[in-house]
């Protein structure tokens, strides 16, 4: 499509909710309403709203007072695929391609250009659907910061700053009883968030699915803290995270979404592994979805409304199939091809782990 001759654009949310998802949907169609006489719809529940032909044309009004406010206001979908979406048949779930029903409905509503907010898995349907010829801009969403192409994405530190809080809150039953506190972070496969998190509320050991842990390690540190008058620990360890050889904790498999396996429970198994090691008491916090919850932080706000206001200056200038990005301070954009797919985990050179070791932190490897 010529530039300058964008009419309708679509917006919709995919995977799981992150903050800020809602100040992105505001500076998107804010900037395009302010700029040009473009006119933006609101595609209900992710692609699967695209696939059921569930959309509303949104108005001035409808993306205001949103910016500090969770979740998403068009609603959001994990297992939602149209070149795959799991449909229960006979009590079984099937995978259908429902991609002719998903363009017609992108054609009914005369869609020029689709903005897909969402992380990895909605980047790759983006992609497929690039290659069906639909426009699409991309826009970098999770709290697990494991996105690749981009810096950071959006809603990580916000979630970096709840568990970083909740950490805080852990000191202090963990200061009274004398106790080994576990706090269990969130970011699947990557390590961001349980780092930035533990880093942040000065946590004692940091576990992340980068590095594999020896329990000998953390009980080492645990015990020299002991020594010099420390009589708690605290461990922030990543739900993804696994010892030396062994296996991460599945808590369970949602066969319908596009990313299947749920991790969680490693605080658990680990917490009671520690106590039966040192006859220490222990105690284990998941926080769940406590991390994705609520408002977003100044700097989320800030990295979404800069992410929708570039989204929509490639929309106007027509530079399609691209997905924003944030690199140093400067907001780019990166082919969507290359974006799906890919996980972008904590290099064994990242500047986070030499902070956290310099300060004295055990990484869950000999400290
Ligand atoms: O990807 C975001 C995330 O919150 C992960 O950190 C977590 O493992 C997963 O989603 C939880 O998924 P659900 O909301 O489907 O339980």
């Amino acid at each position: 499509m010529a530039a300058g001759s964008l009419r309708r654009v679509g917006i919709l949310t995919g995977g799981g909710d992150a903050p800020g998802l809602n100040a992105v949907i505001r500076a998107v169609a804010k900037s395009l309403m302010t700029k040009k006489d473009i006119r933006v719809i609101g595609i209900e529940d992710g692609f699967q709203g695209l696939i059921e032909n569930r959309m509303r044309e949104l108005s001035w009004g409808d993306v205001s007072g949103i910016l500090q406010s969770g979740g998403t206001i068009l609603g959001t979908s994990n297992k939602a695929n149209p070149f795959e979406n799991p449909t229960l048949r006979d009590g079984k779930v099937v995978r259908l391609d429902l991609s002719e029903q998903t363009l017609r409905n992108i054609e009914k509503w005369q869609l020029d250009a689709i903005v897909c907010i969402g992380g990895d898995g909605t980047m790759t349907i983006s992609r497929r659907l690039v290659e069906r010829g639909v426009p699409v801009i991309g826009v970098p969403k999770t709290i697990d910061n494991d996105l690749y192409g981009t810096d950071i994405t959006f809603g990580y530190d916000t979630a970096v700053s709840i568990g970083a809080e909740a950490i805080d809150r852990i000191h202090t039953t963990a200061q009274s009883h004398h106790r080994i506190m576990l706090v269990e972070i969130m970011g699947r496969n990557a390590g961001w968030l349980a780092l930035g998190a533990g880093i942040a509320g000065g946590a004692d050991v940091i576990l992340i699915p980068e590095i594999e842990y020896e329990l000998d390690a953390i009980c080492a540190k645990v015990e020299e803290r002991s020594r010099i008058g420390r009589r708690f620990s605290i461990i922030a360890v990543s739900e993804g995270a696994k010892p030396r050889g062994g296996e991460v904790v599945v808590s369970r498999i949602v066969k319908d979404s596009v990313e299947a396996i749920r991790l969680g429970g490693i605080s658990i198994k680990l917490g009671n592994e520690i106590e039966d090691r040192l006859g220490r008491e222990t105690r284990a916090t998941v926080l769940g979805h406590l991390q994705r919850g609520g408002s977003p932080t100044a700097f989320d706000r800030i990295l979404a409304t800069r992410f929708g206001v570039g989204a929509a200056d490639l929309l106007v200038q027509g530079k399609f199939n691209q997905m924003v990005a944030l690199r140093g301070d400067q907001i780019v954009s990166v082919p969507i091809h290359e974006v799906g797919g890919r996980t972008r985990t904590v290099p064994p050179d990242s500047p986070l782990l030499a902070a956290a070791e310099a300060v004295g932190t055990c990484l869950g490897i000999a400290c």
